[in-house]
């Protein structure tokens, strides 16, 4: 794989600092509160896993399948549910996990439709943000990093499916995607 890679954007230690200031700061924020982690699937996995190990909370986790994108690399705003939550979120303090916030489409059909359940609060947190190539605005609570407009890949991002076991953020050689 290290052969596809152009450039490392994020290494690993400068990811897992990040990951434990959001951790603490959401510590802070949700004391008291009956919290729920939703992991968007597949590419907030490795980040729900490591913020959450950094949440001092009791809180749960459930998982929803959404995917806006497809084995292109371009968002056809398009979203379908592949799975949805196990539980109910009713009166509940909803946190959604995104690895990336890209056009903003996938988020804002997330939010909204979460909304409609009637949950005590629902906040986003996203690992990387990259607002040059936002098509529709989403109101983000906690961003880990805000990226230029560049393919990444990587730490739960995927390129037709590879590279999410990467433990670092990069870029691919262009001839990889071309
Ligand atoms: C990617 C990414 C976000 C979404 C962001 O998911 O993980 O969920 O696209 O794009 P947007 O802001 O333009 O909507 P993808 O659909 O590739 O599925 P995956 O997480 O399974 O890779
Ligand atoms: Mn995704
Ligand atoms: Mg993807």
């Amino acid at each position: 794989m290290e052969q596809d890679i152009r450039q490392i954007l994020i290494e690993t230690d400068e990811l897992q600092k990040r990951i434990k200031e959001l951790g603490q700061e959401i510590t802070r924020d949700y004391k008291g509160k009956d919290l729920v982690v939703i992991c968007v699937l597949k590419g907030a996995v490795m980040f729900m896993s490591d913020l959450c190990k950094n949440i001092d909370l009791p809180l749960s986790i459930d998982f929803m399948a959404v995917s806006s994108y497809g084995s292109s690399t371009q968002s056809s705003g398009v979203v379908r549910i592949l799975k949805d939550l196990d539980s109910s979120i009713e009166d509940k303090d909803v946190l959604i996990v995104e690895d990336i916030i890209d056009t903003g489409l996938t988020l804002s059909y997330l939010v909204e439709n979460l909304k409609s359940r009637g949950p005590k609060s629902v906040k986003l947190c996203t690992l990387l943000n990259k607002p040059e190539r936002r098509k529709t605005d989403v109101k983000v609570d906690y961003i880990g990093f805000t990226i230029p407009d560049e393919f990444v890949v990587g730490y739960g991002l995927d390129f037709n499916e590879k590279y999410r076991n990467l433990p670092y953020i990069c870029v691919l050689k262009e001839e990889v995607y071309k």
